[in-house]
């Protein structure tokens, strides 16, 4: 049984349901009112004989696990550790592990969990920090026990409480809570802990209260948190994301936490950083209407220029809210005049109108040159809109703008996104051939490296990668992964290891394989021999770009082979399970 079954087998479906709808009995099954709609006739099922749910107000349904994504807004994986987590299921039992050991990741979300504590005691003792955060900042005790928020001293001691607690140095500098040098990373702050989608404290962001530089320090990259994928607030606005069909994204943390307050709450923030494809995709999972609400001396055309093309793939309707000129940021409108703020939230304006009416701002519509200028930068945004039904909408309105035939601008447009097209078809194919291998390696060997992340016991593999092929991260990946304690993971390291989960996940989620396809290559790579052989051959051979694929595709091949018939024999000695299925096997054909 894997664990997706066990986790089914302990949990009775209607518990966890009820968990996020009110049901009530009705015969053999239970139902409530819809959360994914504002029904007010209850048309949402549950079927614990089946272990399935229904609704028929939105048309879904599906397993325990469906529920659990479609109402948290997370996908299978997270789904599966929340799940795990209820049904005491170990995951790592099951082959399927975690891609880093549970264990330290939860040793550094409990070391998390103490340091907002001594933060928050920390706050009751100063004076000045409860000045900054009551009076200065205007934040309410809820709101500040809502959010956690807590005060590193002036002096410290956060690292000091942890170790007494039986955290160590190298803990605590993996969970960010220590500097390189060993001192505390926090001082004189107020302590916003940042969390995940279900609510862990994955890092901090530090507000300094005295006037000095920097004005905000964040936890660096770790095992547990990062910022292109962190999303502040996300945990306390998926609900009213979700029930408003709008998450709205601001700049600041203390934007979110001041909007909170004042009762919007489907507001977040990607603090600090540029707006990445994941953050996108965890707000798609709840929405497909995303306001851009960006202070107003840093709204960058190019910043929602990139936004919008990010957006293409998600299916998600982008859209710009703007402040008043005079205001900088929207904690300053909502201190000033939250009916302002609720209003601007009313009607945002599409982010490609938003683009366009920006350029047009700044060009004189009535000469030749501006109306070129315009039409070039505008058309390059649209020729990137996916929906030709939008992108003609704006082509459109660009034509009225400009006073031109829609024919002349259909055709121009068209032409700015041939021409991209035609300049990668220039490259000269032997170049452009190479760097198509040169990718296709790459991939593999971090296809290889993921598997090794994800499956402990395959690791032993990992000593035949030969180094030389290996950037400076993978290749002490390769060794972190061979002996978890032989190297320090560096910031670089960590970001590594994130890009190879991911990676892990979408191999996981490959489902390409059919039966005579396994048979196949069950009989190609027969034996943990030959593999070793095909990567002594891979370390052989020198520059040929498509040997060395051909080889590690071989490997690749053998590494998911492997795992299968691992998964399939429950087996967890590395090989054992191999040889005993391909025995078995072999005994049939
Ligand atoms: N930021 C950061 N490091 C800095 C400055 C800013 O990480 N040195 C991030 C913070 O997450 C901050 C966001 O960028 O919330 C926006 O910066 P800014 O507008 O300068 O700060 P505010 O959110 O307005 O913060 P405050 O109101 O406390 O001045
Ligand atoms: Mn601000």
């Amino acid at each position: 049984m894997d664990a997706k079954e066990e986790i089914k087998n302990r949990l009775a479906i209607e518990d966890v349901v009820g968990e996020y709808v009110r049901l009530k009995r009705a015969g053999r099954l239970w139902r409530g009112l819809s959360p994914f709609t504002n029904e007010k006739t209850p048309s949402f099922f549950v079927t614990p004989d089946k272990n399935i749910w229904h609704d028929f107000s939105s048309n879904k349904g599906g397993d325990v696990f469906s529920f659990v994504m479609e109402i948290e807004g997370i996908g299978f994986r997270e789904a599966l550790e929340l799940l795990a987590r209820k049904a005491n299921v170990e995951l790592e039992k099951y082959g399927s592990s975690p891609r880093i050991s549970t264990s330290q990741k939860n040793r550094l979300l409990d070391a998390n969990i103490l340091a907002k504590k001594y933060f928050q005691a920390s706050l009751v003792k100063s004076q000045p920090a409860q000045e900054y955060i009551f009076k200065t900042r205007r934040l309410t005790k809820d709101t500040v026990a809502e959010w956690g928020i807590g005060y590193a001293p002036e002096s410290g001691g956060a690292a000091k409480f942890l170790q007494s607690k039986g955290f160590d140095t190298k803990e605590l500098r993996s969970a960010g809570l220590i500097s390189q040098r060993g001192g505390d990373m926090f001082y004189g702050r107020m302590m916003i802990p940042l969390c995940d989608s279900q609510g862990q404290i994955v890092g901090f962001t530090g507000r300094i209260i005295a006037k000095g530089e920097p004005k905000y320090i964040n936890t660096p990259a770790t095992l547990l948190y990062h910022k292109g994928r962190q999303i502040f607030g996300l945990y306390l606005a998926k609900d009213a994301i979700r029930a408003n069909n709008l998450a709205v994204l601001v700049e600041g943390n203390l934007d979110v936490i001041s909007s909170h307050q004042a009762g919007v709450k489907n507001v977040v923030a990607c603090a600090g950083t540029a707006l990445t494809l994941d953050h996108l995709k965890s707000l798609a999972r709840l929405t497909n209407k995303v306001a851009l609400g960006f202070d107003n001396d840093r709204a960058g055309i190019a910043a929602t220029e990139r936004a919008v093309i990010l957006a293409q793939d998600l299916n998600i309707n982008l859209y710009v809210i703007e402040l008043p000129h005079d205001i900088k940021d929207p904690d300053e409108l909502i201190q000033k005049d939250v009916e302002q703020w609720r209003k601007v939230l009313k009607d945002p304006k599409s982010a490609v109108e938003w683009i366009i009416d920006n350029y047009a701002a700044t060009v004189d519509l009535n000469s030749a040159n501006g109306k070129k200028e315009l039409t070039t930068a505008a058309g390059r945004v649209i020729s990137k809109l996916k929906d030709p039904v939008e992108a003609e909408h704006y082509i459109s309105a660009l034509a009225r703008l400009t006073d031109t035939s829609l024919a002349s601008l259909r055709n121009k447009i068209a032409g700015l996104s041939g021409n991209e097209t035609k300049q990668i078809l220039k490259t000269p194919k032997t170049e452009k051939q190479k760097s198509i291998q040169r990718h296709n390696a790459q991939v593999l060997i971090n296809r290889i490296l993921a598997i090794g992340l994800k499956y402990k016991n395959l690791r032993s593999v990992l000593a035949n990668l030969p180094d030389e092929y290996l950037t400076k991260p993978l290749a002490e990946i390769k060794y972190h992964l061979l002996d978890e304690n032989s190297i320090e993971i560096t910031q670089d390291i960590s970001d590594k290891l994130n890009e190879l989960e991911i990676i892990a996940e979408r191999i996981e989620g490959d489902k390409r394989l059919t039966l005579m396809n396994y048979l196949r290559e069950l009989e190609i790579l027969e034996t943990e021999k030959r593999r070793r052989r095909l990567m002594d051959d891979f370390a052989n051979v020198d520059n040929e770009d498509d040997k060395k694929i051909e080889i590690l595709s071989g490997a690749i091949k053998g590494l998911n082979i492997t795992i299968k018939l691992l998964k399939k024999t429950g087996s967890n000695d590395d090989f054992e399970g191999l040889h005993q299925v391909w025995n078995k096997r072999k005994d049939e054909v």
